[in-house]
């Protein structure tokens, strides 16, 4: 491309036209974009392991007047992942865009004594699940011309949250990953950034981990659960949890046009801890 070749400024965040896939897309995060994206005018593909609750995310998205398609797979499962790829672009369109977000916290315990199968399942899921699918749709936008893709990573990546080996060592892997493809797919027009949320509320993973730290009994949380919510808001610089719909602006802005020269970035999203 010509260094010198000026550039219209962006209009404003707009999708309509677009197929966005969503991995984790009936949890809160993944779910809470859905409808972000959506009511921006993208065709929503949502893949999630959970049928239920998948079902229900698609209903909520039509009753919303968004368009979508879901399709049940493990993110983990190539073979599944590619059907999924199959029958979302078949049903919506070329995929544009791709929130890589399907993840699992796993276990809190100490290094010592943390359960290798559970770090396993957890190395498993976020990051042999997050390359299969990232792999399997840049095959897809290289045949159609580029795209853009978002991994979830975790500011537990950097922050050594104590009781959680295995998902801050797999979450730092994604933003490795991230790194590594953006470089690999820049040259088909894919730009592959990462964010990192860290503690985001209300939902699962709030409420999870705070019960769980408490439960592990170690030097860093109190042993009484809302202590140790205080403890980790007090560990803010704003002093206040993140709502998971002050991450989808983030995401938003990640797969549009608008940032049309950023790749390889990991943007975090956490009140001020760096
Ligand atoms: N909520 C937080 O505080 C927080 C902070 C940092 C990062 N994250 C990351 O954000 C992402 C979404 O988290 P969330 O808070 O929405 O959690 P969630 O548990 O509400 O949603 C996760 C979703 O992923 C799906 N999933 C899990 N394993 C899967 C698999 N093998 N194949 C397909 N789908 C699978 C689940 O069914 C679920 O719907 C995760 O990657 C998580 O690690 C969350």
């Amino acid at each position: 491309m010509d260094a010198n070749a000026t550039h219209a400024h962006p209009t404003a965040i707009d999708f309509h036209g677009k197929t966005i896939v969503i991995t984790g897309a009936a949890g809160d995060i993944g779910f809470a974009t859905a409808q972000y994206l959506g009511h921006l005018g993208a065709r929503i593909g949502l893949l999630d392991l959970d049928p239920e609750k998948t079902q229900a995310a698609a209903k909520t998205l039509t009753q919303q007047g968004i368009t979508n398609a879901y399709f049940i797979a493990d993110v983990t499962n190539p073979e599944q992942v590619k059907n999924a790829i199959d029958h979302l672009s078949h049903t919506l369109g070329p995929i544009h865009g791709l929130f890589n977000n399907a993840g699992y916290q796993g276990h809190f315990s100490p290094t010592h004594t943390y359960p290798l199968d559970d770090f396993n399942r957890v190395m498993h899921i976020n990051v042999t699940g997050a390359f299969t699918v990232m792999s399997a749709i840049a095959r897809h936008m290289i045949t159609h011309g580029g795209g853009a893709i978002v991994n979830t990573a975790s500011m537990a990546a950097v922050g050594g949250p104590p009781n959680m080996i295995a998902y801050a060592t797999s979450k730092a892997a994604l933003i490795g990953m991230t790194q590594t493809a953006s470089k690999d797919l820049a040259p088909y027009q894919i730009r592959v950034n990462a964010i990192s949320p860290a503690y985001m509320g209300p939902g699962f993973m709030w409420t999870r981990q705070v019960e769980l730290q408490a439960a592990a009994g170690s030097q860093y949380f109190d042993a009484c659960p809302d202590n140790v919510a205080e403890q980790m808001i007090q560990s803010i610089p704003m002093r206040r949890y993140g709502h998971i719909n002050e991450i989808v602006g983030a995401v938003a802005f990640l797969l549009s046009d608008t940032s049309s020269y950023i790749t390889g970035v990991n943007l975090p999203i956490s009140g001020g801890i760096l």
